[in-house]
């Protein structure tokens, strides 16, 4: 299959983890990114794996020109994974305005960049979990209803959506599956690449194996009172290799011709919940490290509980996860000690 795909933010962890897999599949990749949540030395972790470094072009999404630019000068381009977008809910409530327009205007500019090419082009959009708020029924499939996002985050993940299913009507040349992801964790098996957030992490697996490596002093439990088994929140952590690949195969199956509806979309988790007090014995058991941790308030916005309904994604795309949770926070450990520079004493 000849293809070449643009990955954009694919320097950040989800984007540089599918793009392993699609070069090791034979795509011919093109990653743009602002660097604003990521940096080039991905690159070379990219290499190490697959032997090759991708083209890459540094660029803001957010300028119209510019992407209109990188499509004239790649006319060869015939589908996009399009990760870059900001991910903070948090920050997103602070800054709304940022939120909406970094992660609809970069979604427009390359929507009407491929409605101008006139040619068929796939797309697989990088959507949420969170756009099912609290479900009413779990596991969560992807007919549950969304309901009213609890961010500006969210609302742009909702909006993305909508976008992209109009313009599958207005532009038929136009394929899309948008995959909804839960809770990804961990990093490559090879230990060459990983997650890398900037300042304190807001989500409990980096905040842990941070906590492990000596930089935080404790963990904040955020809460022990909802209706669950031990009373803390549940989510269903996925190994980001195994969420990489589910990329790949939505690719294939839009470049095959192999849709039912040319917007197509699935839920991307493992289908089992865990509770956070599960998650962090899950981690002293792989890691052998004990940790610190307190239960403190519950964080506002926090959902009780979700977890998937992989049924569609397993019998449509034939794709499911195969890594359970000791498995992927082990690479995550792996990873942290790297960057860390703490010795190595797990195998892989
Ligand atoms: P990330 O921040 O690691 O990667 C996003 C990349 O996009 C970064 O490298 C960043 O520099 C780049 N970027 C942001 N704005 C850009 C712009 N205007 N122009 C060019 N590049 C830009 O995030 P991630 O965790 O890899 O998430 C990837 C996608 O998956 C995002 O759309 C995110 O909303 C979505 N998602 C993530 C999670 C999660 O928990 N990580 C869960 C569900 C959905
Ligand atoms: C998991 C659980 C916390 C940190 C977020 C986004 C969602 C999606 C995935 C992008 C919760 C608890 C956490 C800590 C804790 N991202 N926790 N102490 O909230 O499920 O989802 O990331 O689309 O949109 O909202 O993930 O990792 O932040 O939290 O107790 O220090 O861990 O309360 O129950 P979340 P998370």
């Amino acid at each position: 299959m000849s293809s070449k795909i643009l990955v954009t933010g694919g320097l950040g962890y989800i984007g540089s983890h599918t793009s392993v897999e699609l070069i090791q599949q034979g795509f011919e990749i093109i990653i743009v990114d602002d660097l604003s949540n990521s940096n080039t030395d991905v690159l070379e972790g990219i290499n190490k794996i697959t032997g090759i470094t991708p083209k890459f072009v540094n660029l803001d999404l957010r300028n119209k020109s510019d992407v209109n630019r990188l499509f004239e000068n790649h006319q060869d381009l015939n589908g996009i994974i399009h990760f870059a977008a900001s991910k903070a809910v948090g920050e997103s409530v602070e800054r709304p305005l940022d939120y909406y327009e970094n992660n609809l205007s970069c979604l427009i500019y390359l929507l009407q960049a491929i409605e101008n090419k006139g040619q068929e082009f796939s797309f697989i959009f990088s959507s949420s979990c969170t756009v099912y708020g609290q479900a009413d029924e779990l596991p969560i499939t992807e007919q549950e209803p969304i309901k009213k996002a609890q961010s500006p985050y969210g609302n742009t993940k909702q909006i993305g959506e909508e976008i992209l299913f109009d313009n599958t009507r207005s532009n038929e040349l136009l394929k899309v599956i948008s995959l909804r992801y839960f809770n990804p964790i961990g990093g490559h098996p090879s230990i060459k690449i990983g997650e890398l957030p900037k300042g304190k992490p807001q989500n409990l697996v980096p905040f842990i194996t941070q906590t492990a490596a000596g930089l935080h002093e404790i963990i904040n439990v955020f809460g022990d009172d909802y209706p669950t088994r031990d009373g803390t929140c549940v989510r269903d952590y996925i190994h980001v290799v195994d969420l990489a690949k589910a990329h790949v195969v939505g690719l294939k199956r839009m470049m095959a011709d192999e849709q039912i509806e040319n917007f197509e979309v699935f839920n991307l988790g493992t289908g089992k919940g865990n509770t956070v007090l599960e998650v962090i014995k899950a981690f002293e058991k792989v890691s052998g490290v004990s940790l610190n941790y307190k239960i403190v308030d519950r964080r506002v916005g926090d959902i009780v509980a979700a977890f998937a309904d992989t049924t569609k994604a397993n019998k449509t795309l034939g794709w499911e996860a195969k890594s359970d949770l000791e498995e992927a926070l082990k690479t995550a450990w792996e990873w942290e000690k790297k960057i860390r520079n703490i010795k190595p004493n797990i195998s892989l």
